[in-house]
């Protein structure tokens, strides 16, 4: 087994550069969902494992975990599920349509503690509006993360991005992981007694914030 990194930096010149970065096609019969950070990608395999007629997508920055997610897939035969090598803050264009991805969960965004660190957090407006682009109406974004702070600046974006619904009402958590799944991140929170917080948010049939721009002034 190959050494993993625990962490990198996603802002590293060469991994904003990744080469082939390939478009995610799935037959339009098959809703498609996606972990950003997967890692080891245990949440999509049970989800996979459950519901064979949807797509599973993970994205994650580390080469070693994407190789070795493939790998036992293909052990496995679960032909639904597959690990892409790419960057979420800048790969999202070329990964997904618009309005092509069903799901969208983000399990523990890396919370890079340190103030100067912040700049390398995922969850920003940027991403925010990626999602709202590549999600279909309807389509659902899940967050959890067992640090409080990270939690609630997810939530801040996705409130006021005027383009996502809180399925709990505004500025409300979710008590628990709806999706019969559970990431190796959470499993371990679990065991450990540690609080998790968890958000979901539902894409809005209309976008508000365009509807408001197209209208003509009083
Ligand atoms: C704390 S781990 C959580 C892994 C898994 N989702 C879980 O809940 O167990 C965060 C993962 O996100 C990945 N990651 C961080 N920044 C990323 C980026 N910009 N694009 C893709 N993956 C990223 C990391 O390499 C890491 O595997």
């Amino acid at each position: 087994m190959p050494r993993i990194r625990q962490h990198v930096n996603p802002l590293k010149s060469d991994l904003l550069e990744i080469e082939d970065v390939p478009r995610i096609e799935v037959d339009p019969e098959r809703a498609l969902e996606v972990e950003l950070g997967a890692a080891e990608a245990h949440f999509l395999l049970e989800r996979a494992q459950r519901d064979r007629r949807s797509a599973f997508v993970g994205v994650e920055i580390r080469h070693e975990l994407v190789e070795a997610v493939n790998a036992e897939c293909a052990r496995s035969g679960l032909a639904n599920v597959r690990s892409v090598f790419a960057n979420m803050s800048v790969d999202l264009p070329r990964l997904f349509r618009d309005g092509s991805v069903h799901r969208f969960f983000l399990n523990f965004p890396d919370p890079w503690f340190k103030s100067r660190q912040h700049k390398r957090r995922v969850i920003g407006p940027g991403l925010v509006a990626e999602i709202a682009r590549a999600i279909v109406r309807g389509g659902e974004v899940f967050v959890m993360t067992d640090i409080f702070e990270l939690a609630l600046d997810a939530m801040a974006e996705l409130e006021t991005s005027g383009q996502f619904d809180n399925e709990y009402g505004p500025w409300t958590f979710s008590r628990e992981n709806p999706y019969d799944a559970k990431s190796r991140r959470e499993r371990q929170c679990e065991a450990e007694g540690v609080p998790i917080w968890r958000l979901i948010y539902r894409r809005r049939l209309i976008d508000l914030r365009a509807t408001a721009e197209s209208l003509p002034a009083p």
